[in-house]
């Protein structure tokens, strides 16, 4: 990620009430989705905290939830190896539902990746709820399934997200100034 100077914050782009409402709707979709199923919720550490939170006090599914850290590096211009797991899940994810849950698809190449390595273990499937989208960003085609809101091409900080481990604490989505 590049160097920055300038650490103001921007406006507020999404209140914790429209995060929050938001989560409600997103949550609506996937407990109709799978009702009547298990489904296995994979918060990404550090960023999803938050909006793995909401997601999963407003999903009325059985589920299940674990967590995982996953460093990308490279360029983005491939499928594969880009993606290294430094903390892995505890679930046995065979043959049950999985959604990730993301703070941001950006590049896409986290995700691509994520999911390419967690489908080897044969899941019966894995869905992306992502809490926000930037594709402008995007070096390699990827979508996620549901998605909070799509963002413009800002550096975004706030409700998990940070800027060198900073404003992850803050109770609404923002951006860096500058
Ligand atoms: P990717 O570029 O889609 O692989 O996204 C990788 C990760 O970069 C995301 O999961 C975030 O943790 C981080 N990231 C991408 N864009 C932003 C941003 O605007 N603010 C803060 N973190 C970001
Ligand atoms: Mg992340």
């Amino acid at each position: 990620m590049a160097e920055r100077k300038k650490t103001t914050i921007g406006n507020v782009l999404y209140t914790q009430d429209e995060i929050w409402k938001r989560s409600k709707e997103i949550s609506k979709e996937i407990s109709k989705e799978f009702e009547g199923e298990k489904v296995v919720l994979i918060g990404t550490l550090r960023g999803a905290i938050l909006w793995m939170s909401d997601i999963m006090k407003n999903v009325t599914l059985d589920t299940e939830i674990d967590f995982i850290v996953a460093s990308s590096y490279g360029s983005g211009t491939t499928s594969t190896g880009l993606v290294k797991i430094t903390k892995d899940i505890e679930t046995n994810i065979y043959g049950k539902n999985v959604i990730i849950i993301e703070d941001i698809v950006d590049t896409g190449t986290t995700l691509m990746n994520l999911v390419e390595r967690l489908n080897d273990r044969n899941p019966k499937c894995i869905k992306v709820c992502t809490m926000l989208d930037k594709p402008s960003g995007r070096k390699v085609e990827f979508k996620a399934d549901y998605i909070g809101f799509t963002v413009e091409d800002l550096f975004i900080v706030g409700y998990g997200l940070d800027f060198d481990q900073k404003y992850r604490d803050l109770p609404y989505i923002s951006y860096l100034e500058g």
